[in-house]
């Protein structure tokens, strides 16, 4: 069995965004990200610090906006406004997932499309739909650059996704059936009105698992030699850490290892490739926003 390394595929894009980073600097621009955060979501603090982190590793600019939990939407649709409007930010990024009294979709489609590097605002979904991606969601773009590292085709092949989500599922499904290359697969989306997941996954070659249900797919989904691409940052509890909980997938990994060709691992797997995405579509936010392409 491959083990697919996201850490060393968000190296290579890395390394590839660093003369473009340069070509920015040389004429005075720092690409800047800001990340706003509502609320004391544990998992989502650590995400938005990783971000933030990468970012500094870089050299490029991020600042993240931390707002009480007691935000009303009018007010986070101000701060949206404010921040669509100043040049230092290229991109804006809402972390998810917000308070439940806050309306996502309402806050989503404030965001201005040039500046939306997470490809959830509807113009940049209907873009992507429509096969003409211009800001595509990171993980799911994250996981198209695993697959094409790794020279894993999906031309005619069957990939079978597990989860409908607008933040991987549902924009997954677009990317692997687009006619483009490296994808130009047959898509299934499997789901919770799903009768029989099982017999579903095991047709398929490739199997994207984004649920969120900790270690749930296991050697019953899958068909021999098939690829399995695990998108689950599932925490459960482990009392012998020091943090006391552990981070596993959607995939209880070791019940298939024998069984299949490739898996991406967790941690160091999809998770890296979603941070190198977000730089990469910021990079790019910058260069387009100061008409650099
Ligand atoms: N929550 C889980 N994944 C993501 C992501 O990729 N972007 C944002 N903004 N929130 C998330």
């Amino acid at each position: 069995m491959k083990l697919l390394s996201g850490k060393e595929v968000s190296q290579h894009v890395y390394n590839l965004l660093t003369d473009r980073i340069e070509t920015l600097k040389k004429k005075n621009i720092i690409p800047g990200l800001a990340v706003v955060l509502v609320g004391e979501d544990p998992a989502s603090k650590v995400y938005v610090r990783s971000k933030a982190k990468r970012f500094a590793s870089l050299n490029l600019f991020s600042e993240t906006l931390v707002l009480p939990e007691t935000t009303s939407e009018g007010e986070l649709l101000d701060l949206i406004k404010r921040l669509n409007k100043d040049s230092k930010y290229h991109g804006i990024l809402v972390q998810l997932p917000l308070p439940s009294h806050i309306n996502t979709d309402h806050i989503l489609d404030e965001i201005l499309p040039e500046k939306d590097v997470d490809g959830f605002h509807p113009v940049n979904l209907g873009k992507l739909a429509q096969g003409r991606p211009q800001f595509v969601a990171c993980t799911p773009k994250g996981i198209m650059r695993i697959l094409d590292y790794y020279d894993i085709d999906l031309s005619g092949k069957s990939v079978v996704i597990i989860g409908r989500s607008n933040i991987v599922g549902r924009p997954m499904s677009l990317l692997t059936s687009l006619k483009t290359q490296g994808a130009n697969a047959t898509t299934t989306i499997c789901h919770s009105g799903t009768k029989n997941i099982p017999e579903i996954t095991k047709m398929a070659d490739v199997i994207i698992a984004a649920i969120g249900v900790p270690e749930l797919i296991d050697e019953s989904y899958i068909k021999e030699g098939a690829i399995v691409i695990d998108v689950g940052m599932n925490r459960v509890d482990s009392p012998e850490r020091e943090r006391g909980y552990k981070l596993v997938g959607d995939v209880n990994q070791k019940s298939i290892e024998n069984k299949v060709a490739a898996i991406t691992p967790v941690p160091g797997g999809v998770g890296p490739m979603t941070i190198a995405m977000l730089v990469e579509n910021t990079v790019e936010a910058a260069e387009r926003l100061s008409k650099i392409i």
